[in-house]
């Protein structure tokens, strides 16, 4: 397994326009904020950052890129992706020609981790991928939102070519546990690729500081997605807040410390810098099984669904 650091940090919050931090998240970062939570992350530790050429349609790449380009580049872990619905059709290089955007925005040479963002013509790309791991200008691929099968089938035609899948992007939190329940946190285990958890705290609905008094910024995606179960999170916010008290943690953390101790590495969205600090604390945090019991049972009881527009079903 690649030795990544225990925690991830995402910028899916950050950038604007269409899929942007302004209109998913309600966000309106500025270059100092940014720079803020940057540092705080490289003092902290935790250096591997995630991206996506679709993120706001390459805003949030080019936000972050101001920030690599201050930093040496081997001090850091960049992660983007071939998002195949905006993929040039009439390209013969769809792949290379949306990494080489990729990296003009992001100030690199290469990518460490490269993401197939959705199973959309599954498996199609794999052979421009495998040129481009040859190259070096990719050092490591990815699959995000595919199913088991899928994550098979993308690996085995790397194996074939001497490579390897890497790791693997997909939803996981307490609501959320399809890639749990249908083996691609074991098939990952048992074939030495990193599982990166995203939406640990489903966009903040998991973090403690929303409540129906206190909803999600009005006109966001989240805000469309979660408000209307937010009553029903109380409990499980209420067991994850109980459980930190007797950590001297926060609900956030928590929440992150469960994804820990389920083997995977959670992957953050930060836009503040008690977001990173409070991510690279809770790595410290070790949960009994009965905590992760609880919790669990907890967010069953819940009866919500969080499953994203574009993710599909797992099966
Ligand atoms: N591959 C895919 O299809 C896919 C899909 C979704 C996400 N991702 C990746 O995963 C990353 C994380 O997902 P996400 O940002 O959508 O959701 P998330 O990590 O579940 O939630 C992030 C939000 O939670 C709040 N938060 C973060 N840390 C906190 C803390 N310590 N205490 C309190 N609140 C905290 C912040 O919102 P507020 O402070 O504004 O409340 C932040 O914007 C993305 O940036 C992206 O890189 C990938």
């Amino acid at each position: 397994m690649d030795n990544f650091p225990a925690i991830a940090l995402g910028t899916w919050s950050w950038g604007s326009g269409f899929a942007g931090g302004d209109q998913v998240f309600g966000n309106h970062l500025s270059a100092a904020d940014m720079q803020a939570v940057f540092a705080a992350a490289i003092k902290a530790g935790l250096n591997l950052w995630d991206t996506a050429a679709v993120y706001g349609m390459g805003t949030s790449e080019a936000a972050l890129g101001e920030l690599v380009r201050q930093y040496p580049r081997e001090d850091l872990i960049l992660s983007t992706k071939f998002t195949p619905q905006i993929a040039d059709a009439h390209s013969s290089t769809p792949v290379a020609d949306m990494l080489e955007a990729s990296c003009e925005r992001l100030g690199t040479e290469h990518i460490d981790i490269y993401w197939v963002h959705n199973p959309t013509r599954v498996n199609q790309w794999t052979g421009e991928l495998i040129g481009l791991l040859e190259s070096g200008r990719i050092k490591r691929v990815g699959v995000s939102n595919h199913s088991l099968e899928q994550i098979r089938q993308v690996n085995s035609t790397l194996t074939e070519a001497g490579f390897r899948l890497s790791a693997v992007q997909n939803h996981y939190s307490l609501l959320y546990r399809a890639s749990e329940d249908t083996g691609i946190l074991d098939y990952c285990r048992e074939n030495g690729m990193a599982f990166f958890a995203y939406m640990v705290l489903e966009q903040g609905a998991l973090s403690g500081r929303y409540h129906p008094q206190n909803p999600m910024p009005e006109g966001s995606s989240r805000a469309a997605s979660y408000n209307k179960v937010l009553p029903q999170l109380q409990n499980l916010t209420d067991a994850l807040q109980a459980i930190g008290n007797t950590h001297g943690a926060s609900t956030a953390q928590i929440a992150i410390a469960w994804a820990l101790a389920k083997g995977t590495i959670p992957l953050i969205g930060a836009t503040k810098v008690h977001h990173v600090e409070d991510a690279a604390q809770a790595a410290k945090v070790r949960l009994s099984a009965a905590a992760v019991s609880t919790l669990e049972a907890a967010a069953t009881a819940t009866g919500v669904d969080t499953r994203g527009s574009w993710e599909q079903v797992m099966e």
